[in-house]
């Protein structure tokens, strides 16, 4: 079986419930901490064995392009002041040239568009595909736990996640035939259904490995949800079509970085989960709360 060695990062969308900070900045670059969102992603893809980085951008997004270009003067400077500990950061997250590729979403059509656009740099392979908004912090990178899977399966396989009812109309919800462990069975694949027409709450979150045959697919995928092309509606003709994606319950937790409550949420994990912050932080966030509950 073909290793899974290359990523589609879609990053073209507006960011549009960011504004105004995503007036001028591309949401994926906005800072968790103290790096940039997008670096999670990538993060977790090469500590899954990734090597190839496929960013799907659009117009307004060069300053993402820019992060992860050398920074030779700032090096410079770094290492004449002999701030080994800095550049070493430095090094640990610039990309290679060759090893990162670039191609523009022309039009906002939608997720399964995006990855379409992909098409000649993924080939005729497996591909991993990762939406920055979904940061996972977990012991095993999920896209490792992910590919894991698909080298057990040999098939598609979908991240997800039981989310509550009342959530369905924001997410690709799966129709579940039956579990086995963190592998789910499943017949079908609806985006962001009504409550009433959800098969289950068991929904994707925004991680997939992919064989070819998705892309075949949404060659021929209409306009779906949102009047978007869909990545659903694509798998969800896999699905009939060989029956041969599965969902995947991963190990560790997901903050939606999409959403400005999700983003805090990620904000206060990842910040108490650093050593060097947690005394400080933690105090703080105790003191804000006690003061906020005596006064209510
Ligand atoms: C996308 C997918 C959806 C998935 C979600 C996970 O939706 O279309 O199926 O459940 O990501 O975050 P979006 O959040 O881009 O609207």
């Amino acid at each position: 079986m073909k290793k899974v060695t290359k990523a589609v990062f879609p990053v073209a969308g507006m960011g549009t419930r960011f504004l105004p900070a995503t007036k001028s900045i591309p949401k994926e670059i906005l800072n968790l901490v103290d790096r940039p969102l997008i670096q999670y992603a990538i993060d977790e893809a090469r500590d899954a064995g990734i090597t190839d980085f496929i960013f799907v951008t659009s117009r307004g997004k060069s300053a993402l392009e820019d992060y992860f270009d050398g920074s030779p003067h700032l090096e410079q400077t770094l290492n004449a002041k002999g701030k080994w500990d800095l550049l070493d950061l430095l090094h640990s997250t610039s990309m290679d040239s060759g090893e990162i590729a670039y191609v523009r979403q022309r039009e906002a059509r939608g997720l399964g568009h995006a990855v379409l656009c992909a098409k000649r740099l993924i080939g005729n392979e497996p591909f991993a595909v990762l939406l920055p908004d979904d940061v996972i912090a977990s012991s095993t990178p999920c896209l490792k736990q992910m590919i894991d899977a698909h080298e057990e399966t040999g098939g598609n396989i979908v991240a997800a996640m039981e989310i509550p009812w009342d959530k369905t109309s924001t997410y690709g919800i799966l129709d579940v035939t039956k579990t086995r462990g963190s592998i789910v069975n499943i017949k079908g694949m609806v985006e962001k259904p009504a409550v009433d027409n959800a098969p289950s709450n068991l929904a994707v979150i925004g991680r997939y490995i992919l064989t070819p045959q998705i892309l075949m697919h949404l060659e021929t995928t209409e306009e779906g949800a949102g009047s978007e092309i869909q990545l659903t509606d694509a798998i969800a003709a896999e699905i009939k079509a060989s029956g041969n994606v599965y969902g995947f319950r991963f190990e560790g937790e997901r903050f939606d970085c999409g959403s400005k409550a999700g983003f805090l949420q990620a904000t206060v994990a990842f910040g108490l989960s650093r050593p060097e912050l947690y005394d400080e932080f933690s105090r703080f966030l105790s003191s804000i709360v006690a003061t906020k509950v005596a006064a209510e």
